[in-house]
């Protein structure tokens, strides 16, 4: 193999995805979506979330110190898309039909359609850039999952089958598990909203 100097990408490395859920002063969730989401050791397992611009998201998680991170499927993937699309500055964006509930031990909001949901304390923030990029590391208070996927005589292969979790990498695309395409970031979100502008805080991700 020959390999060659290309400029800073994480093109080819596939990232799982999340609608992280935050409340607004209001006490009415905003969700947004994420992929820049991996996982960090406390005394058991946390979360580290890298988040690159001012967002309302953002402003809700330094509020509150608590969010909700929920697994993007294909079911859900058109609202995710939308939620990663429209910016949460904006008053209509959350005027969408939305399935919310609260989480079960912190005051979150849940994205019922998500058979994957963890409920987050930041315990530590580390700035990262100028802008407001920073990294989120959080303690995972409460995990939720779909009662289906928590049969212990599934197979790994039927668990992944039947989550059908979403992924992205190289050149704004979303990829199911199995690698069929399943469009373009902004795209799908016009089966939300046909008129959705991309939002500012969503440009560049
Ligand atoms: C596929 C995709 C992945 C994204 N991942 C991130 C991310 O990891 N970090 C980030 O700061 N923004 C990310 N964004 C942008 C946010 O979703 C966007 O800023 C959105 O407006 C956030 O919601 P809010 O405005 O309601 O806070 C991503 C957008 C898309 C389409």
């Amino acid at each position: 193999m020959k390999k060659v100097s290309v400029p800073a990408t994480n093109d080819l490395c596939p990232q799982t995805l999340f609608v992280y859920g935050s409340m607004n002063e209001n006490g009415m969730p905003d969700f947004g979506l994420f992929c820049w989401f991996s996982y960090c050791w406390f005394d058991q397992l946390g979360v580290m979330c890298a988040i690159g611009a001012p967002k309302r998201t953002l402003d809700n998680i330094r509020r509150n110190r608590v969010f909700s991170a929920n697994l993007v499927v294909e079911d859900n993937l058109p609202l995710a898309d939308y939620f990663g699309t429209a910016d949460g500055r904006d008053e209509d964006k959350m005027n969408v039909a939305v399935e919310w509930e609260r989480g079960a031990v912190l005051p979150v909001p849940i994205l019922c359609s998500s058979p994957l949901s963890f409920e987050l304390e930041v315990d530590r923030e580390i700035s990262t850039g100028e802008r407001d990029e920073t990294v989120l590391l959080c303690r995972i208070r409460n995990t939720l999952k779909d009662e289906r996927l928590t049969n212990a005589s599934m197979s790994s292969e039927a668990i992944l089958q039947a989550t059908a979790a979403v992924r992205t990498c190289v050149n704004c695309d979303y990829w199911s598990w199995d690698g069929r395409h399943l469009g373009r970031w902004h795209e799908r979100a016009k089966e939300i909203k046909p008129a959705v502008e991309t939002g500012a805080a969503a440009q560049g991700h």
